[in-house]
């Protein structure tokens, strides 16, 4: 299967996804990362990995919906059977969503319902729960609302701060990604909102 990676920062989700893929047993290649920014690492991990990358800013763009249609053009030229949203910092749009909706998949380091938007762990930390974790989710329309496809629970301690807190959520939240990718890789069906393997 091939898989068009997003991302915004760090790119330890995408790394996590090409270590897997060295494994022809895993059954899916990145054929591509793209970006809402130059500069980033998960770029970087990307050309050291020989996979092409592109860039599409917001601002090169009159409006949102523009950047959208030229993103969805970007990652339809690579032919993806599955978008992999990892870290990627921005919401697509409409267009993207009518080429790509029910293959495109994004991670949220939350247990979805819970804690939507850009600060899952800070939410979690501040409300006081004592589990939180990571959500593969297939991307809709909303914030964070997708059909589900895999979580992970990650314990809170007492002394976390965000940071120690999120580091422990990327952890699980890469097993998961890598878990999950895999196995929709194989097969999947969306009924009810409702994600099913194949096998
Ligand atoms: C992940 O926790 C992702 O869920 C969140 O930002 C983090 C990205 O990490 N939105 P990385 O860029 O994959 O290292």
């Amino acid at each position: 299967a091939r898989l068009v990676v997003l991302v915004s920062g760090s790119g330890t989700n995408l790394q996590a996804l090409l270590d897997a893929c060295a494994d022809p047993a895993y059954g899916a290649q990145v054929v591509a990362v793209g970006a809402d920014r130059d500069g980033i690492t998960g770029l970087e991990r990307a050309v050291t990995h020989g996979v092409p990358t592109f860039v599409e800013r917001v601002q090169a763009h009159p409006d949102r919906a523009a950047w959208d249609a030229a993103l969805a053009d970007r990652v339809a030229a690579y032919e993806p059977d599955l978008v992999v949203l990892a870290g990627f910092m921005k919401l697509v749009g409409e267009t993207f969503l009518a080429r790509f909706g029910g293959r495109t998949v994004n991670t949220h380091p939350a247990l979805s319902p819970a804690f939507p938007g850009m600060r899952g762990p800070a939410d979690a930390l501040a409300y006081g729960v004592k589990v939180t974790g990571a959500t593969l989710f297939v991307v809709d329309a909303g914030v964070d609302t997708g059909p589900i496809v895999a979580q992970a629970v990650v314990p809170v301690d007492d002394d976390d701060d965000v940071e120690s807190l999120h580091e422990r959520i990327k952890t699980a939240e890469r097993a998961m990604l890598v878990e999950a990718v895999g196995r929709m890789v194989r097969g999947y069906s969306i009924t009810d909102r409702k994600v099913r393997f194949s096998s």
